[in-house]
């Protein structure tokens, strides 16, 4: 087992061997988690607070369950609700929130790098569930499990990744974990949702859908991340359908068995067709959130054996 960071704050930082580390690990949960008494003790003993200071259902309830799953005690913090409100800043909370020794903190927040400035300032793990534009690594892992459950592999594959890509950390962390597994990642978008300097990450850049389908193995949908647009980016949603929505039509272009994936929430009839995203033969949406629940049980596991060893030295 190779897996040495005190945190997980994002793909940027785990070589290819600690990648596949959490994802064999993963495998092991997956089994637990559809047998019927889903106990391990691996957390036990250990508090697991969570810290969502943006809107999430699957990421937050995802955590809850992997740590109550592993034993932990979990509490999970209203942000909306909370001092935060009162002006009290990120740090303030922290340091509040570090006093009462947790061991796991789980914080999603708007701000790109604000999870990273967190983890400098508290005595425990910290997860990153998804921070601004910049990263969001255990949905990354979620979706290489996924993808090499069904693909059988994790490399030499060709992902297109389709949508809102500027906004996108969904986008930059699969983007990123592909990259390290030696995959070929294709980017499609209109021009005014593709970040600058993308070519640097050496993937291929489509304005047109079917091209950009053409030959794919897996088909990652995206949805438009209009809480962090300030003006119009496309010109209509009906107009963005028309292009960039996944239909049987343009679907076609990928590989006969190609997979569709997307993170959720997902907007039927924006960035795909309802009856594609219900397609059990395509659309592998719902093992996403499968896996979701298997990836993070490995990772916090991990984590907590790094604390306690780090503890005990
Ligand atoms: C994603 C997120 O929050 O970044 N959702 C998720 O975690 N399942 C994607 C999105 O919000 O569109």
């Amino acid at each position: 087992m190779t897996y040495t960071h005190r945190h997980l704050l994002g793909i940027e930082p785990l070589d290819p061997a600690e990648i596949t580390t959490i994802l064999d690990l993963a495998e092991d949960y997956v089994t637990l988690n559809r047998s019927t008494d889903k106990h391990s003790e691996a957390l036990r003993g250990l508090t697991q607070i969570n810290m969502f200071f943006e809107n999430s259902t699957r990421t937050q309830a995802s955590f809850e369950l992997a740590g109550k799953r592993l034993g932990a005690d979990v509490m999970n913090m209203s942000m909306q609700s909370s001092s935060v409100k009162k002006g009290e800043t990120l740090i303030d909370t922290a340091l509040t929130l570090n006093a009462m020794h947790p061991d796991l903190l789980v914080v999603r927040h708007p701000h790109s790098g604000a999870v990273d400035l967190l983890a400098q300032k508290v005595n425990c793990a910290v997860l990153n569930a998804g921070d601004g534009k910049h990263e969001h690594p255990t949905q990354a892992l979620l979706d290489a499990l996924t993808i090499r459950r069904k693909k059988g592999r994790l490399h030499r594959l060709t992902v297109a990744i389709c949508g809102d890509i500027a906004h996108s950390r969904v986008a930059r962390s699969n983007l990123i974990l592909l990259g390290k597994m030696e995959n070929r990642v294709r980017l499609i978008g209109p021009p005014t949702l593709m970040p600058a300097g993308v070519a640097e990450f050496g993937c291929e850049v489509y304005d047109d859908m079917r091209q950009g389908l053409e030959g794919a193995d897996v088909v990652m949908m995206l949805r438009l991340q209009k809480e962090r647009m300030d003006g119009g980016f496309i010109p209509s949603e009906r107009e963005y359908y028309h292009r960039y929505g996944l239909d049987a039509e343009k679907l076609a272009f990928a590989k006969e068995d190609a997979i569709v994936m997307h993170p959720g929430p997902m907007n039927r009839g924006v960035e795909i067709d309802g009856t594609i995203a219900d397609d059990i033969n395509r659309s592998v949406i719902q093992e996403q959130v499968e896996m979701g629940v298997a990836v993070r049980m490995a990772a916090m596991d991990l984590l907590a054996r790094n604390l306690r060893a780090a503890r005990a030295a």
